[in-house]
């Protein structure tokens, strides 16, 4: 039997746990061509949650644009417009968009392999000034004829690109005018997206519903991954189950990612217990390893020390007299320096008043190499 178990992809159909409090609520926004913002932190399931949720409504057609690393304007009217024609796909409307933005030097072929149309914008007609503004009005144009849901996942990168905050004036202008068509904001990096949606002097402030994405309740997934392994004639109880979601931080990645492990280390029939549950762990270092070790040699001694006393201690009162003496008698200005280091990498990040690890299985990794 398949490993029904997956992991760092967008998963859907059979292997989308139903949540279905989050989706009706987005339902009622895409419905009302209500904008929203959608946060939560890495491998929580927004992509996941968005997407299936459309690809369930009928009459709906997703723009989906991946902002992950964009780097200017002209990029960002390539990957806008690449979005609209991927939620049309045939060649009529391909030429139709071809004569909306005829300014952008835009081409129509055929690949020959897929016999597909494919579309495509010249990068220098893209760079010039008033792109940014084409391709949206296209976006509004389109909208006229069919219901559209435009989404923007990654987004907190369009702060990092070229001409952000102009681009960003310009988007908020353009999308404001198309007030019936639902634009969804997703973000995983918490401050960058508070400074685009709350901050007063941002064009985009206040400018969206919010709908943060936090964990799957327990006993929703517990049911989604005991009929997962049962696939397998494999027993998890509610007990082990809970061992899993505290191990895997409650993030539903890293749940997927213990369970795929503990389906491969063990055979039809099996009840999963407390060894499967360990060898498990010791399958995800295992796959892991190198990962981990790359990390760590790009830290000093002491920054090595402190990643270990947070994954030991936890990361609550980092500053306090027991926890700099825990971490090797360290000064607080050393202890701030590490702390910073270690954002900077993306080990970790601050939530409320503590310091979490982004990876629960590298905490337990570095956890079981303390005091080695
Ligand atoms: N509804 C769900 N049911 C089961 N597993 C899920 C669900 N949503 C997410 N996952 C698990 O989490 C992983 C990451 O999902 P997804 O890419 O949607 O999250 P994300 O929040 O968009 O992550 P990122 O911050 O990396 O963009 C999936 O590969 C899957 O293992
Ligand atoms: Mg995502």
């Amino acid at each position: 039997m398949k490993n029904p178990f997956k992991y760092g992809c967008v998963v859907s159909g059979d292997s989308f746990c139903e949540r279905p409090e989050l989706e009706r609520k987005l339902v009622d926004f895409i419905r009302s061509g209500q904008n929203v913002v959608i946060q939560g932190e890495r491998r929580m399931g927004k992509t996941s949650l968005v997407r299936e949720t459309i690809a369930r409504m009928r009459g709906i057609s997703l723009v989906y644009i991946d902002l992950l690393g964009v780097c200017d304007p002209a990029d960002l009217c390539i990957r806008i417009a690449e979005a609209l024609a991927e939620s049309g796909k045939t060649l009529p409307f391909y030429k139709k968009l071809g004569k909306m933005l005829s300014k952008l030097r835009p081409t129509v072929s055929i690949d020959t392999d897929s016999g597909m149309p494919v579309f495509s914008l010249d990068k220098a007609a893209a760079s010039s000034a008033g792109s940014v503004e084409a391709i949206l009005s296209a976006v509004a144009q389109e909208a006229k004829n069919r219901r559209l849901c435009v989404v923007f996942d990654e987004f907190q990168d369009i702060l990092g690109m070229m001409e952000g905050t102009r681009t960003m004036a310009v988007m908020r202008g353009k999308i404001q005018l198309d007030s019936s068509t639902p634009y969804i904001f997703l973000g995983s990096v918490r401050n960058k997206m508070t400074d685009i949606f709350w901050n007063p002097d941002s064009p985009f402030y206040h400018s969206a519903a919010s709908l943060p994405v936090g964990e799957i309740p327990e006993d929703d997934f517990y049911q989604f991954a005991a009929s997962k392994f049962k696939t397998g004639g494999k027993i998890l109880s509610k007990d082990v189950f809970e061992e899993i979601f505290v191990a895997a931080q409650r993030i539903p990645g890293y749940v997927q990612e213990l369970c795929d492990t503990i389906w491969d280390c063990t055979d039809r029939g099996a009840k999963i217990g407390a060894k499967e549950l360990e060898d498990g762990l010791q399958g995800v270092f295992a796959r892991e390893k190198e990962h981990y070790e790359l990390f760590m040699d790009r830290l000093t001694p002491i920054q090595r020390k402190v990643a270990k006393a947070l994954a030991v201690y936890g990361g609550k009162g980092v500053y306090s007299g027991a926890f700099l003496m825990n971490a090797g008698a360290l000064n607080i200005g050393t202890m701030r320096r590490s702390i910073t280091k270690l954002m900077a990498e993306n080990l970790i990040y601050r939530h409320n008043d503590e310091y979490k690890f982004f990876n629960p299985f590298f905490a337990q990794w570095l956890k079981s190499k303390a005091g080695k």
